[in-house]
This record gives C-alpha cells, sequence and structure tokens, in this order.
C-alpha cells in the first residue's frame, strides 16, 4: 500500500515518480549551468572539425583549418634558414681563411659548426672532439692530412677512403704480415725500432735491424725520421701520439694487418655553408694551423 507523502511549505514539485511513498524532486540544474554544458558540447563538436581529431586507420582527420605541428616545425625551421639566409652565402662566398678575420662571420661558424659536429661528428670523433681508437683527436696538432682550413675543409667535403667520392683522401698501408711481405722477425725488429722513435723499444737488441727494415719498407711513407707525410695521411710515428695504439701487440696488428680507416664524405649530406662552419669550428679547437 502507498500512502501519499507530506509536502511541505516551498517544497519544489515532484516529477511524479513515486516508489513505496519516496517522490523524486523536480530540482533543474541551474540555467548558467546548462548552458556552459552546451556550449561545451558545441565547441567539442566545432573543435574537432576545425582541427586534426578523430583517428582513423591511416592517420587522423585533418580538421578544416589544415594546422599540424609538422607544419608549424617547418614553418619554424623556413624561417630560420630564411634568417640565416644572408649571413651562410657571405660564408659560401667568403675566402675561407678570411672567415675567422671576420668577427660577424667567424662566431657564426664557429656556433653552426659546433651544432653540426654534435649531430653529424661526435659519434666518431667524441662530443669533445678527442677521439678514440682509430678516430683521431681533433683537439691536438697532430693531423694525418693537414691541420690549415683549407686542408680540414677538403677532408670534410670529401671524406677519407670512402666509396661516396672520387675525390676523397686516399692512400693504403700494406698489411706486411698477411701478405707476407715481412717474416715475423722483421716486424718485430721493425716494430721495436717505431717503440724507440717515440721512446723505449720492448728489445733493444732489434733496432739496428729495425731501422734497415723501415728505410726499406716504411720511410716510402712515414719519412726516413718517422715523422710520417700529410700528403699519403702516413701518421707520424716519433711523437708517441698514437691513432691506433704504441704498444708491441697493437703495433705488430698495425703492421702485420695494417690499417683502413674510412670516414663518410660529407659534401653530399651537409650544405657548403655547414660543412665551412663546421671545417672553421675544427680548425679554432686548439689545433688549426
Ligand atoms: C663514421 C665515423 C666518422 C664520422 C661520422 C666522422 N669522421 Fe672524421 N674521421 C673518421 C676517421 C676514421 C678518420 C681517420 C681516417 C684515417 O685514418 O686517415 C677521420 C678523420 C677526420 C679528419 C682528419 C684529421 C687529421 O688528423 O687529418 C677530420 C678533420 C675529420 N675527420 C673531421 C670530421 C668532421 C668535421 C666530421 C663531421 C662532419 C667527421 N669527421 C665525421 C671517422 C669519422
Ligand atoms: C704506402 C704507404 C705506407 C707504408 C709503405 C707504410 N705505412 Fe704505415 N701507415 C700508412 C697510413 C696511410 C697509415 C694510417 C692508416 C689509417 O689511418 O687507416 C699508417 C699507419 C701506421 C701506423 C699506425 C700509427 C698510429 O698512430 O696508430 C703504424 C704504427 C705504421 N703505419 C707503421 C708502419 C711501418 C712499421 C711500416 C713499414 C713496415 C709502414 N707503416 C709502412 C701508410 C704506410
Amino acid at each position: 500500500m502507498s500512502k501519499k507523502s507530506q509536502k511541505f511549505e516551498g517544497d519544489p514539485n515532484t516529477t511524479g515518480h513515486e516508489w513505496d511513498g519516496i517522490e523524486e524532486f523536480d530540482n533543474p540544474m541551474p540555467r548558467w549551468w546548462l548552458w556552459t554544458f552546451y556550449a561545451t558540447i558545441i565547441w567539442g563538436v566545432l573543435y574537432t572539425i576545425a582541427y586534426p581529431a578523430w583517428p582513423l586507420i591511416n592517420g587522423a582527420t585533418a580538421g578544416v583549418l589544415g594546422w599540424s605541428t609538422r607544419a608549424d616545425v617547418a614553418a619554424e625551421i623556413t624561417a630560420v634558414e630564411e634568417a640565416n639566409a644572408p649571413i651562410n652565402a657571405k660564408l659560401e662566398a667568403a675566402d675561407l681563411t678570411a672567415i675567422a678575420e671576420d668577427p660577424e662571420l667567424g662566431s657564426y661558424a664557429v656556433s653552426a659548426g659546433s651544432a653540426v659536429f654534435k649531430t653529424w661528428c661526435a659519434q666518431c670523433h667524441g662530443s669533445g672532439a678527442a677521439g678514440a681508437k682509430g678516430y683521431p683527436n681533433l683537439l691536438d696538432d697532430d693531423w694525418l692530412w693537414g691541420g690549415s682550413v683549407e686542408d680540414i675543409h677538403t677532408t670534410v667535403s670529401h671524406g677519407i677512403r670512402n666509396e661516396d667520392s672520387d675525390e676523397a683522401r686516399y692512400s693504403e698501408m700494406p698489411a706486411f704480415g698477411r701478405d707476407e711481405l715481412l717474416e715475423k722477425e722483421e716486424i718485430s725488429q721493425v716494430v721495436n725500432y717505431v717503440m724507440s722513435l717515440s721512446g723505449e723499444p720492448q728489445d733493444a737488441s732489434k733496432v739496428e735491424a729495425g731501422s734497415v727494415v723501415f728505410a726499406d719498407n716504411c720511410a716510402s711513407c712515414h719519412m726516413e725520421d718517422g715523422t710520417g707525410d700529410r700528403a699519403q695521411g702516413a701518421p707520424n710515428l716519433a711523437d708517441a701520439i698514437w691513432l691506433y695504439g704504441g704498444d708491441y701487440a697493437t703495433l705488430t696488428e698495425t703492421v702485420s694487418n695494417s690499417r683502413y680507416g674510412v670516414m663518410p664524405a660529407w659534401n653530399t649530406r651537409l650544405t657548403e655553408a655547414e660543412i665551412r662552419a663546421v671545417s672553421s669550428y675544427v680548425h679554432q679547437l686548439g689545433g688549426g694551423e
């Protein structure tokens, strides 16, 4: 049995729903709330029409305004490129040696070059350019191929012993052991001689014989006194700075099997302005000539 519920003065109307004597008041939402709610729905619909929104199988609806983060980034890059175009043109036109002398151009080249270096060179030469085994240190004044800004520019443009560029720097040290050009004993002698050029040989009794092996087989590239030849990228063996290592075992490995350090050409990947910038950056690191 249901009994009529009591109604008090000021009570809102009921919705007419009633259960076991419990009735539901009809309390409408405040107008301002309702309108705000409708407005957010309309906003939401318009937004999904205007901007990229609904996921599709490949991608999403593009939105009638055509806005995209990608386009934003592209526009920013274009803006920066446009802003830098005049100074990049100046960089490309300048004499390589004159870049460092022009304060504005020089400091632009070094900071742009440092960014290029971190992106393209650091993985091999180290973020501080100190190099690693087989990857030369670019901070010192010990150069394989030359440390003038022109030399560096040529090395970076064409690379070293690569297949990308016909003008890549090229030379090849013979594999004296693998190709049986020298006996094991002769290799041991010449390695001891090489060690004597910069410090203590492992076995001093072999040095003299080693000097003869050196004069006959090595001096044509590394020079009589072992100081190397930049025209052939043959390292200085007398300065105690090693690309691969100066201990007996590493030297024996180098002489027996030779080395073949490869660096890519950059003129196919970087603009001339970027190559000039990174060459200026490397040149001012400490060992530039
Ligand atoms: C894939 C590894 C690699 C990358 C990347 C690389 N290099 Fe090299 N780079 C080498 C190697 C290996 C050598 C030494 C080759 C040899 O034995 O003659 C070298 C040599 C050089 C030399 C010659 C040093 C000398 O003593 O004459 C310069 C200068 C140089 N790199 C600059 C750069 C710059 C600038 C970049 C970035 C645009 C770069 N390298 C990127 C591997 C790399
Ligand atoms: C045809 C020229 C040529 C001849 C001949 C030659 N070398 Fe080399 N040598 C090179 C070049 C070029 C390199 C650098 C290779 C590289 O970086 O990939 C090199 C590298 C080396 C290195 C490595 C140096 C370092 O810093 O780690 C040693 C050691 C060396 N040569 C010793 C010798 C000895 C000893 C002989 C004679 C038995 C000899 N070379 C004959 C061209 C030559």
